[in-house]
């Protein structure tokens, strides 16, 4: 399947969905990795994220960028040689990954009930209030991408999910919300805008100017 959707996040920033259908084996035979992307694909356990990861490539080459546009630096955090902002993600059958000239990160998650099951674990339990299940869900699905998503632009060893980062009470339906990262002695604030992808939850996070 080729490119599933495009969400025009604000003027600056897209993010591209691949719908992963195709086997390991032609997502291989369709793009041209460098020997650094090789050596990591062949050390993959699992094909799905092989496929995950090969599809990264496909949407690259999409928009024009190879493989050979792409660098990572220690922490694993990626990076394009036009300068320009990526953010990366993959969940099952679903690769995304959004380009921007502001400094952002992604997620995308399937929607699953062990998410609600290890909320107490990163968030306030209190958010999931008087919701139906299914709403629980998928809020508890929202925020655990915020705290990926945050997590992705700072890119900083230490930053726990439930000591550092903490979301502001929000609205489902709002499809926006906001929240904080108290790390080392400074508060930062973040915009967050996150969507429904079929039955996954996307989230794009943005430092607050
Ligand atoms: C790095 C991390 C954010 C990746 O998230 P994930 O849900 O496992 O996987 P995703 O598919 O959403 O994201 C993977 C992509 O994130 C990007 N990434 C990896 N490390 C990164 C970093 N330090 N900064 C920014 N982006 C990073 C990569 O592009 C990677 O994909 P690729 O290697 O195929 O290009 C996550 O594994 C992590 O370390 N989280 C923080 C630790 C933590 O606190 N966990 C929970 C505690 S309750």
């Amino acid at each position: 399947m080729p490119l599933h959707k495009i969400i025009h996040i604000n003027e600056n920033t897209t993010a591209y969905f691949w719908h992963i259908t195709e086997d390991v084996t032609s997502l291989f035979r369709a793009v041209s990795l460098r020997d650094t992307s090789l050596f990591r694909l062949e050390g993959m356990k699992s094909e799905e994220h092989q496929r995950g990861f090969l599809a990264v490539r496909m949407l690259l080459q999409h928009l024009g960028y190879t493989d050979y546009d792409l660098t990572y630096d220690e922490a694993g955090k990626p990076h394009l040689s036009d300068g320009k902002h990526i953010s990366i993600s993959h969940s099952h059958e679903f690769s995304c990954i959004c380009i921007s000239t502001e400094l952002m990160g992604i997620d995308i998650e399937k929607l699953k009930e062990k998410t609600l099951k290890i909320a107490p674990r990163f968030l306030e339990i209190k958010h999931l209030e008087n919701l139906s299940t299914p709403d629980k869900i998928a809020k508890a699905t929202v925020i655990w991408g915020v705290k990926e998503s945050i997590f992705k632009i700072k890119n900083e060893v230490g930053i726990s999910f439930p000591e550092h980062i903490f979301e502001d009470e929000f609205n489902l339906i709002d499809g926006k919300c906001s929240a904080i990262l108290q790390f080392n002695n400074q508060i930062e604030k973040f915009k967050i805008h996150f969507y429904n992808v079929e039955a996954y939850i996307f989230v794009c996070a943005f430092p607050k100017k």
